[in-house]
């Protein structure tokens, strides 16, 4: 009886073609859509920042700097958040803080149920190389390395096996049109293949978050326009994204701009049915009102 039962479960998918190619994509969101169920229903999302505040200290008992006063927010899985503020408004320590590079004054960081604060060194190491991807500004490519060295480098770092770490890379570079060049080094390519061989490092390890700072910085509004693309594309296949940009276009692809101001989330937009330039004309107006010193907030 339960033996048929199996046969008969087993028929119902391979006939309901689950696994097959043109269905993996939509077999994926299904996937995500029902993490995201589990998550609303066990209230845990995939990232929790709680009550962050961040104090530098300059050395000799100098002057103080609150970068972040307390900032609080949460991000679910397959979500795409960009980060806006004023330069020196404190998204950099932000990042840094959620990518477990610095340490918060107060407060905590979880992904997934982690806190973060209570890893040892080597487990944040680890931790952060098997759950986040980077890209940063200005790509942080090393010049020695040929672009495939440089995409392999965090599974060389992990101990993975060659042809693992070939099999991994090869559809991620095709899919970011860059497998014709990854014999080159960087100063043989332009801005914007070097930012898409950023983007290959970033996800080659499968990263739960991508956490990208001011990754258009650097590209004329060519490469940026591509750039942006893909950090879209490779949204919608699941991957959940956290971008600081100072620029309202970039902000405009994603699906919830964050702003932050006196070191706190002040205003959040959610895209929701909007088109992307009706996000944008959000996001301008949002940050006029910012720079008028946030007249229409609690001030
Ligand atoms: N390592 C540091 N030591 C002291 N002050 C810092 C340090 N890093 C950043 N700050 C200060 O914290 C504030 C926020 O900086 P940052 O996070 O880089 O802002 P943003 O990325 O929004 O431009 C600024 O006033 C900056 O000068
Ligand atoms: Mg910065």
């Amino acid at each position: 009886m339960v033996l048929q039962s199996l046969f008969i479960y087993y028929k119902y998918i391979e006939s309901s073609n689950l696994f097959k190619d043109a269905d993996l994509k939509e077999n994926q969101l299904q996937i995500i859509r029902v993490n995201q169920q589990y998550r609303k229903e066990t209230t845990m999302s995939l990232l929790e920042v709680n009550h962050i505040k961040k104090v530098y200290k300059t050395r000799f008992g100098g002057n103080e700097v609150t970068a972040l006063k307390d900032v609080h927010f949460s991000v679910e899985e397959g979500e795409f958040v960009a980060i806006m503020g004023e330069s020196g408004s404190g998204k950099t320590t932000l990042l840094n803080i959620m990518a477990a590079l610095d340490v918060p004054t107060h407060g905590t960081v979880s992904v997934d149920g982690r806190d973060m604060s209570k890893l040892k060194d080597s487990e944040r190491t680890l931790f952060r190389r098997e759950n986040l991807g980077f890209i940063f500004q200005d790509f942080n490519l090393l010049d020695n390395f040929s672009l495939e060295d440089n995409i392999i480098l965090p599974l060389v770092l992990a101990g993975k096996k060659h042809d693992e770490m070939k099999s991994k890379m090869m559809p991620i570079v095709q899919s970011l049109g860059i497998e014709s060049l990854i014999k080159k080094y960087p100063y043989e390519v332009s801005g914007g293949q070097k930012q898409r061989v950023a983007i290959a490092r970033s996800l080659i390890t499968d990263p739960r978050i991508l956490l990208a700072d001011e990754p258009t910085g650097a590209l004329d509004s060519k490469a940026s326009t591509n750039l942006l693309r893909q950090l879209r594309d490779i949204n919608k296949k699941g991957q959940t994204i956290l971008m600081v940009t100072h620029s309202n276009v970039a902000a405009s692809y994603a699906d919830r701009v964050m702003f932050i101001k006196d070191g706190e989330v002040f205003h959040q937009i959610y895209k929701g049915d909007m088109t992307r330039s009706q996000m944008l004309d959000k996001i301008c107006d949002s940050v006029t009102v910012l720079m008028r010193g946030g007249d229409d907030s609690e001030q």
